[in-house]
């Protein structure tokens, strides 16, 4: 329901094309929505979905799209939904500039908010921040070889799972949730949201570019420092480990193959898939813990359950 009304009514003019033709490209070529509709299914928790809810979550997709396009240049992807990325398309200066506009056009839809927008847009502006940082500690940790797990679980939940978390508070507040319900939804996004990234990452490893959508191995040609590779060093055995280390130095064609046959050799998928279930079960109990009958949460639950269990 969202997707329809989103994608008949993109708010970008025609011209100049070369700006917002490959805005509408990008925002059509597919994406899971995620954000926009747990926004969404937050406002409809407290009562009927509000016309402030869809100005919010319209925002969050943009913004959510704004950041793709950016990533895209910064991770030198050259795949996303299994369509060409903008700048691999139509050059980096158009994936810069349309990443601008839509940033922008995403502040525009907040704008018409009418219900507490001071209060949403602080939180926003705060998560769009927190974003930034997540990615320039992603990008900060390809070149560092010490990163902990611990490091990594805050990077990502600067990068990805605040931004999940906002969603689901932004829809909460402007539905007339009390400030703790508002929060518990805040903390459940912000687990789903590590366990989302983990999974993210689970996929970019062992996923099929066919499902995916995405370059197959991108972070491991990239050294991004993952929970498998963190995971991987940790559980490796002095040998394992000097293999490893030898391929963080290096490039070449098979370094996708061997680094995955590492990370099965040394359980560090086992221990993903573990980790993605321990943030899942996190998020779960605080779910619980919002305070409206739990039936009104079913599709919340059942939506995060398929998200985490995602082979695409
Ligand atoms: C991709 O997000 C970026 C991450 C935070 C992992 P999604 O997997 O939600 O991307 P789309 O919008 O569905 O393509
Ligand atoms: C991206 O993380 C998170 C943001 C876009 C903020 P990734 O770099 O892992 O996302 P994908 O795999 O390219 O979608
Ligand atoms: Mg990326
Ligand atoms: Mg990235
Ligand atoms: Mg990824």
């Amino acid at each position: 329901m969202f997707e329809e009304r989103f994608s008949s009514t993109l708010p970008f003019p025609s011209k100049p094309s070369g700006l917002y033709e490959p805005c509408r490209y990008f925002l059509t070529i597919g994406g899971k929505r995620v954000r926009p509709v747990i926004c969404l299914m937050a406002n409809e928790l407290f009562g009927e979905i509000t016309e402030d809810a869809w100005y919010a979550a319209t925002g969050i997709e943009l913004f959510h799209n704004f950041t793709l396009i950016h990533d895209d240049i910064m991770d030198k992807a050259p795949l996303r939904r299994g369509k060409q990325t903008v700048h691999e398309r139509n050059g980096l200066t158009a994936g810069i500039l349309c990443g601008d506009v839509m940033s922008i056009y995403a502040y525009d839809q907040l704008a018409n908010i009418q219900k507490n927008l001071a209060q949403v847009l602080h939180l926003f502006n705060k998560t769009s921040i927190e974003v930034c940082e997540g990615q320039q500690l992603d990008m900060d940790f390809e070149s560092r070889g010490d990163v902990t797990i611990e490091e990594y679980i805050h990077m990502i939940t600067l990068k990805t799972s605040v931004l999940l978390a906002c969603s689901l508070k932004m829809g909460a507040l402007l539905g007339g949730a009390t400030e703790g319900n508002a929060e518990k939804l805040y903390e459940f996004g912000k687990n789903l949201g590590i366990a989302f990234q983990l999974q993210d990452d689970y996929l970019d490893a062992f996923g099929t570019t066919q499902k995916v959508g995405k370059q197959n191995g991108g972070d491991i040609l990239s050294n991004k420092k993952t929970y498998l590779l963190l995971k991987g060093l940790e559980l490796a055995n002095d040998e394992q480990r000097v293999v490893l280390d030898e391929w963080l130095q290096k490039d070449g064609d098979d370094k996708v193959a061997a680094v995955l046959k590492l990370y099965k050799e040394t359980g560090a998928d086992v221990a993903c898939r573990e980790a993605v279930e321990r943030y899942s079960q996190a998020a779960f109990d605080c779910l619980e813990q919002v305070a409206v009958l739990s039936k009104r949460k079913d599709e919340l639950r059942v939506l995060a359950e398929y998200l985490l269990q995602r082979d695409s």
